[in-house]
């Protein structure tokens, strides 16, 4: 079997790299449970199914908070926009800051949602898929809402927006 030219291996830093050539939506995934608001963020959100309607994401089984959001019996899913650049990286920075300054509304079940999104879903764990050094989540919806306007943020390249290589 012939290599493809310009080959480079699968070592993970390669492959993270060349997974980045394909841009993304980003999501915040957020619940309050036991009274806390816990949640990450996430640009594996990927459409499922229309009937019955399903979504899914893929955590990194190293996620301590997900180990909190999959106690909850729903939680909100937000497609961010494109100013929220630095929203997202709070979601993924220390867990004690991630919600300072981010306006959110609490849904049935203890869904979480970002309320200046441009759609807001709320789900409940459908099935867990073990992929490697990830998880497959599917969700099921229970809500949605969506809001005009704004443009979508894209997490292309390792970094928010759409980038050239260099
Ligand atoms: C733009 C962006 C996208 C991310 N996408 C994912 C993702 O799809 N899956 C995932 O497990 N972590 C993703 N992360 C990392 C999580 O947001 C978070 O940092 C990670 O879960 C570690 O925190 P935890 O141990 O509290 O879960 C992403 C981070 C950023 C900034």
């Amino acid at each position: 079997m012939t290599a493809f030219p310009g080959d480079r291996g699968l070592d993970p830093a390669r492959l993270r790299e060349a997974f980045g050539i394909f841009p993304s939506g980003v999501v915040a995934v957020a619940a309050r449970v036991d009274g806390v608001l816990v949640g990450l963020a996430a640009s594996s959100f990927t459409s499922v199914s229309l009937q019955p309607p399903l979504v899914s994401l893929s955590i990194a089984n190293a996620s301590k908070t997900w180990l909190d959001l999959r106690r909850s019996p729903r939680l909100g899913i937000t497609v961010l926009a494109d100013h929220h650049g630095g929203v997202a990286r709070q979601l993924a920075g220390p867990v004690e800051r991630r919600f300072d300054g981010v306006q959110v509304a609490l849904g049935d079940g203890g869904a979480v949602t970002l309320a200046d999104g441009l759609a807001q879903f709320e789900t409940a764990v459908h099935r867990e898929v073990e992929a490697g050094d990830h998880t497959v989540v599917l969700l099921e919806l229970h809500a949605v809402r969506q809001a005009g306007g704004a443009l979508p943020l894209v997490f292309h390249r390792s970094g928010f927006g759409l980038r050239r290589s260099a």
